[in-house]
C-alpha cells in the first residue's frame, strides 16, 4: 500500500513518515517548494509543489491508495493563513483525491475545532477554520478518519504515556506528544473500523493503557 503524506515536512508530518516506513508503507512526501525535509527521510519519494497547482497535485497523489494530510498554518503574523490552509488547502487536496480516485483519507485537525469562544482563534480563527476543512472530508465519497489531539508536544520519551481514544467534542484540554498523534494515523489506516469516525487524543501517565482497534469499537 502506498501512502501520501501531505505536510510531511511538519513535526507532526515528519513522524507520519517514519511511523508509516516502520510498518513498511510505500511513501510519497508531498511538501511545498522550500519544505525542509531531513536528510534520513530523503530516501522516500518527495513531491514539491504548492497546493494551488491542480495538474502537479493530481499527478502527485495518483497511484497512492491513501492520504495523511498534515498540512496546518504555521504560526505567524499573517492571519490568513488557517483560512488558507486549513480549510482552502484542505479542500484542494479533497478534490484532487476525488479527480484521482483516492478514498481512504486521514486528516490530523485539533481538539476544539469548531469553538468560537477559544483563545486558540486570535490566530485567524483557526479552530473555525479548520472545523470547515473537516466539513469538507465529511463526506459520503470519502472513507475519511479525523485524528483530533490536543496541545502537541515534541517528546520522544513516551513510554510511560498512554492515550485517552475519545469521541467527538467530548474532550477540550490536555496534550499529547507528536510521535503519539503519528501513531495513531497509522493505527487509523490499518483499522477499518475507524473509518468515518472523529477521534479525539490526548495522553497521560493518569490514563490506563488501552490498545487503538478496542478503544475506537466505541467511539
Ligand atoms: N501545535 C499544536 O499544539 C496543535 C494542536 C492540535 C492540532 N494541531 C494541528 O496539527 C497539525 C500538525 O501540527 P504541527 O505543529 O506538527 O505542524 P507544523 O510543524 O507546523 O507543520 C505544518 C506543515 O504544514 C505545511 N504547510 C504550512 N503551510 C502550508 C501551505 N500553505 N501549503 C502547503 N503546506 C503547508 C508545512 O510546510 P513547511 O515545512 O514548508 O512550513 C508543514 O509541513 C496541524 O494541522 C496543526 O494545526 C496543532
Amino acid at each position: 500500500m502506498k501512502i501520501a503524506i501531505t505536510g510531511a515536512s511538519g513535526k507532526t508530518g515528519f513522524r507520519i513518515v517514519e511511523e508509516a516506513s516502520k510498518e513498511g508503507y510505500k511513501i510519497k512526501q508531498i511538501v511545498r517548494k522550500n519544505s525542509v525535509i531531513s536528510k534520513e527521510l530523503e530516501k522516500h519519494e518527495i513531491i514539491k509543489l504548492s497546493l494551488d497547482n491542480k495538474q502537479k497535485l493530481d499527478d502527485s497523489l495518483r497511484g497512492t491508495d491513501a492520504l495523511i494530510i498534515a498540512t496546518g498554518a504555521r504560526a505567524s503574523l499573517d492571519l490568513t493563513g488557517p483560512a488558507r490552509v486549513d480549510a482552502l488547502g484542505v479542500y484542494r487536496q479533497l478534490e484532487s483525491c476525488k479527480r484521482v480516485g483516492i478514498k481512504r483519507v486521514i486528516l490530523v485537525s485539533s481538539l476544539c475545532t469548531g469553538k468560537l469562544l477559544h483563545p486558540l482563534n486570535l490566530f485567524g480563527l483557526i479552530l473555525i477554520w479548520k472545523k470547515i476543512g473537516e466539513n469538507f472530508l465529511r463526506n459520503p465519497y470519502f472513507e475519511w478518519t479525523i485524528i483530533r489531539p490536543g496541545g502537541l508536544k515534541e517528546d520522544e520519551i513516551i513510554d510511560d504515556q498512554n492515550v485517552l481514544y475519545s469521541k467527538i467534542d467530548s474532550q477540550t484540554k490536555g496534550s499529547i506528544p507528536r510521535r503519539l498523534v503519528a501513531r495513531c494515523c497509522i493505527e487509523a489506516i490499518k483499522n477499518k473500523e475507524s473509518i468515518n469516525k472523529i477521534i479525539e487524543i490526548t495522553s497521560s501517565t493518569e490514563y490506563k493503557k488501552v490498545a487503538f482497534e478496542k478503544a475506537i469499537q466505541s467511539i
